[in-house]
């Protein structure tokens, strides 16, 4: 089982606010949406953009290549040109810092 990585302290890691972390060559971006955590990998579906810049607009984020947007509670590709959905990963909070890992290779 992969070891959980600390991405920030609770108390400043605020809402509408992300926070990237590389795992072991995998990206992955972790938003604060109204009080909840959500991890996604920092890839587009459609042709490997990264999404970490893209805007957000309620729970979706926009790819800033060609603008497909993503569920970012689910990882779902919502718009095309993407078709595919983005990894997700779990999220926990342990002794006031959010925690994330790579749990595709349990
Ligand atoms: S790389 Fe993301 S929409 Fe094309």
């Amino acid at each position: 089982m992969t070891d959980w990585v600390t991405v920030g302290r609770v108390d400043s890691f605020k809402e509408g606010t992300r926070v990237s972390v590389d795992i072991d060559g995998t990206v992955i971006v972790v938003f604060n949406l109204d009080g909840k955590y959500y991890a996604i990998e920092d890839i587009c579906t459609h042709d490997g953009g990264h999404l970490t810049g893209g805007e957000i607009e309620g729970d979706q984020i926009i790819c800033p290549r060609h603008g497909a947007r993503f569920c970012i509670r689910t990882g779902a590709a919502l718009t095309s040109p993407a078709y595919e959905p983005t990894a997700t990963f779990p999220v926990r909070i342990e002794n006031g810092e959010v925690q994330t890992r790579d749990d595709r290779w349990d």
